[in-house]
C-alpha cells in the first residue's frame, strides 16, 4: 500500500511527546498540553510521501497558513497559540512551528467546493450529485458551480482516499446543530478565501477546514460554553486545490497549481516509475525540486501580496 517511501524517525525534544507522523507534518505535546505541530519540507504525489523534499516548503506553507488565519479571524477564532521554537527544539523549526490549542476535534473533514474536480467529478457522472446535493446538468471538469457547497468527508488513514459523506451523515454523527454551524462557517470561510485568491489571479477550487471544540471557551455569549475552533492547516496548496485563473479551461483537468512539475515527471517515461504497479516513486531530479519550489513561492507572493525572502 503506498505510503512513506522513507518514514522518518521523530526528532527527540526534552519536555515535548512525539504523538504522530501525519504525511507532511511532525505533531508533538508540550508540557502545558499544547499540540506542536511543526510542518516538514516533505511532499505527496500519486499516494506517496515522496523520497525528496522541497526546500523552504514547511515555512512557506507555515507562513501562508498564519497569514490565512488573519484574514478569517472574525469569522472564525484560530487554533495558533504561538509561533516560538520551544526550548530545546531544533533551531530549523523556525518558521514552521505552530504551538496550537489542544482541541477536541470534530471527526469531520469539512470541504468546501466551488468548482467541480476530483471526487466531486466522479460522483456528479454518476449521479448528478455531489455528497448527496443535486447539481445541474452540464457541468464538466473544472466548471464553476453555482454556489459554493459543503461536501463533508470522514479522515482515513494514510494511503486512503476520505469517503464523502451527506449532511444526514454529518448530522447524525455529531449532531443536528453541530453539523449546521460547520456548513455554515465553512462556507463562509471558503466564499472569504476564494474572493480574495480570486482578486489575486488563483482559483480556490476546493479546500479542506478542520474544526473543534475549545472546551473552557467564551462562546455563546461568555457563558463558559465550548467554541468553535479553526484548527490545523488552512488554506495552503497541501489542503486545497489553487489553480492559476489564467490556465483554468473547463472540459480538462485542470494543473496542480504546486504540484503539476512533480507529477508531470513522475508520469513520464524519465522517472523509469510505473505509478500503477507497487514499486515506491524515485528521488526527484534537482530541477523538479527548483520548479516545485518556485511554485510555492509563487504562489505565496500571489496571496499575500509580499515577497519570499
Ligand atoms: N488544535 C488541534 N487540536 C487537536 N488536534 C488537532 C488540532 N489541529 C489539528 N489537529 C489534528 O492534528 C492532526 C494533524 O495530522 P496531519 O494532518 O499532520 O496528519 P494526518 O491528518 O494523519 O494525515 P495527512 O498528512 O493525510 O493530513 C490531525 O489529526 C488533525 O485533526
Ligand atoms: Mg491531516
Amino acid at each position: 500500500m503506498p505510503g512513506f517511501v522513507e518514514k522518518p524517525e521523530p526528532v527527540e525534544v526534552p519536555g515535548l511527546e512525539h504523538v504522530h507522523t501525519g504525511k507532511v507534518r511532525d505533531l508533538y505535546r508540550d508540557g502545558d498540553g499544547n499540540l506542536v505541530m511543526v510542518a516538514s519540507d516533505r511532499v505527496s504525489a500519486y499516494d506517496w510521501v515522496l523520497p525528496t523534499g522541497i526546500p523552504d516548503k514547511g515555512r512557506i506553507l507555515t507562513r501562508l497558513s498564519l497569514w490565512w488565519f488573519e484574514q478569517l479571524a472574525d469569522l472564525a477564532p484560530a487554533h495558533v497559540l504561538s509561533t516560538d521554537v520551544p526550548p530545546g527544539a531544533p533551531a530549523d523549526w523556525a518558521g514552521r512551528v505552530m504551538v496550537c490549542r489542544a482541541l477536541r476535534m470534530i471527526p469531520v473533514e469539512c470541504v468546501a467546493r466551488g468548482y467541480l474536480t476530483g471526487s466531486g467529478l466522479a460522483e456528479y457522472r454518476r449521479d448528478r450529485t455531489v455528497c448527496g446535493l443535486a447539481l445541474p446538468e452540464g457541468l464538466t471538469d473544472g466548471s464553476e458551480l453555482p454556489a459554493a457547497i459543503f461536501t463533508p468527508a470522514t479522515k482515513a488513514e494514510v494511503g486512503d482516499h476520505d469517503e464523502n459523506v451527506s449532511h444526514e451523515e454529518v448530522a447524525r454523527r455529531v449532531g443536528a446543530e453541530t453539523a449546521a454551524l460547520l456548513r455554515q462557517t465553512t462556507l463562509a470561510l471558503y466564499t472569504r478565501a476564494r474572493d480574495i485568491a480570486r482578486d489575486r489571479g488563483l482559483i480556490l477550487a476546493d479546500t479542506k477546514f478542520e474544526f473543534g471544540w475549545e472546551e473552557d471557551g467564551t462562546g455563546d455569549g461568555g457563558s463558559g460554553a465550548p467554541r468553535l475552533v479553526l484548527a490545523d492547516e488552512v488554506l495552503t496548496p497541501d489542503s486545497s486545490r489553487f489553480w492559476r485563473l489564467d490556465e483554468w479551461q473547463p472540459g480538462r483537468p485542470q494543473k496542480p497549481y504546486d504540484k503539476q512539475y512533480i507529477r508531470d515527471w513522475l508520469a513520464s517515461p524519465a522517472s523509469g516509475w510505473d505509478r500503477h504497479g507497487n514499486q515506491p516513486p524515485p528521488p526527484l531530479p534537482g530541477e523538479v525540486v527548483a520548479h516545485t519550489r518556485a511554485r510555492y513561492t509563487e504562489a505565496y507572493r500571489l496571496l499575500t501580496g509580499l515577497p519570499w525572502d
